[in-house]
């Protein structure tokens, strides 16, 4: 079937603006899954398979290859996605407030490395609005069987016009209370390249309270989760430009605070080892890169991260997962769960199927 989908990438999807192609692709999954026969058919062709079910972060999930955070901003396509195949499904990144995100053009192809550039800016509706779209969305996922109904996290990040660590910290808050008794685990992002000042949170001092602050909030929220944990589980997604010294403080930080997790890695904001050309580079402007070029660094990240914190955190493993190869590459460096996007629009939506089963290291 991959054939089919690189011809209707070639003739329909790559012609127009990346932007526009995954509003369409998308929306053809959300169209599908409005009629029964078809969701049905689809639902049972990509099902996950009972063996490659695995219990991480206190929850079992279907497979262990997940859809990253960025594709479904404002939760309201996780049903469609999630016949697809996909083991677990990272909403947002949604914000404390709507915002617009940066002006378009702001996602570009770089087709012969299969990669993608993107600065959206975190274009969203806002935590009160995601949180009224994630709670239709769990209603209908409840039809679902539960040995193949994924799990789904929630990404938040930060309000792009609040300023200072007082009010990210409380922007951070106000998502986690709306949003916290939604997710079956949290995300705080603090590595996207696209929002000023929002990786200078990965700083352990800023960091700290930060986390303090979305685990208080959490625990306020959800005094009765449903999982092995006793609390909703929280991972921290970091960025591949961190240098390998605090990629050591920020895990080590984790493990002290008890957080569970860590998602390595957000895009990159390097321009390293690309086959396209650099005037095609240069013209897409900056903005975070995705894809195969991230898959070396992302894969030492997750090794790193092993090595420091041994089995007390879950690493969750994003940037260049293209292949059976690289998701048991991966796996191998000491992931626990995998999650990719940018295959997703080079490869299809069988693509995650082929993922999840590659993900079954029995
Ligand atoms: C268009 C686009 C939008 C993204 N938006 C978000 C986002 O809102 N929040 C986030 O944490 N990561 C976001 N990401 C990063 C992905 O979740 C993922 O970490 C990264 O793309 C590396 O994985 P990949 O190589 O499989 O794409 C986005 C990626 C792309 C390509």
């Amino acid at each position: 079937m991959g054939f089919v989908y690189k011809l209707l990438f070639r003739t329909v999807f790559a012609p127009m603006s990346a932007e526009r192609a995954h509003h369409i692709g998308f929306g053809a999954i959300k169209a599908f899954d409005r009629v029964p026969v078809a969701r049905e058919a689809v639902g049972r062709a990509l099902r996950p398979r009972p063996e490659e079910s695995a219990e991480v972060l206190g929850l079992r999930f279907p497979n262990r290859f997940g859809l990253a955070a960025g594709f479904d901003k404002n939760a309201d396509g996780v049903r469609g996605l999630a016949r697809l195949g996909f083991g677990y499904i990272e909403v947002g990144t949604i914000t404390g407030r709507a915002q617009p995100g940066n002006p378009a053009p702001r996602m570009f192809r770089f087709t012969r490395d299969r990669a993608l550039v993107n600065r959206m800016g975190f274009n969203n509706v806002g935590a009160d609005a995601a949180a009224v779209r994630l709670a239709d969305q769990r209603r209908l996922l409840e039809r679902i069987p539960a040995p193949v109904r994924p799990v789904v996290g929630v990404n938040i990040g930060k309000t792009k016009d609040v300023a200072g660590l007082e009010a990210t910290i409380a922007d951070y808050r106000h998502s986690t209370g709306l949003l916290a008794p939604l997710a079956d685990y949290l995300v705080l992002n603090v590595s996207s390249p696209n929002t000023p000042g929002l990786r200078d949170l990965q700083a352990v001092e800023s960091l700290r309270p930060l986390i303090q602050a979305v685990q208080e909030t959490a625990a306020q929220a959800v005094p009765h989760p449903r999982n092995a944990l006793g609390h909703v589980p929280l991972l921290v997604k970091i960025a591949p430009d961190l240098a390998d010294a605090d990629v050591v403080a920020v895990t080590e930080l984790a493990l002290e605070l008890g957080v569970d997790g860590v998602v390595a890695s957000n895009t990159t904001i390097s321009r390293e080892g690309l086959r396209t050309d650099a005037e095609r580079v240069g013209a897409a402007g900056p903005g975070g890169l995705s894809g195969p070029p991230l898959a070396g660094r992302a894969c030492d990240m997750v090794r790193l991260i092993r090595r420091t914190a041994g089995p007390g955190l879950t690493v969750i493993a994003a940037g260049g997962i293209e292949t059976a190869a690289d998701a048991r590459a991966r796996l191998a460096a000491g992931a626990d769960l995998l999650q990719g996007y940018t295959g997703f629009i080079y490869h299809g939506p069988f693509w995650p199927r082929r993922i999840a089963a590659a993900a079954y290291p029995g």
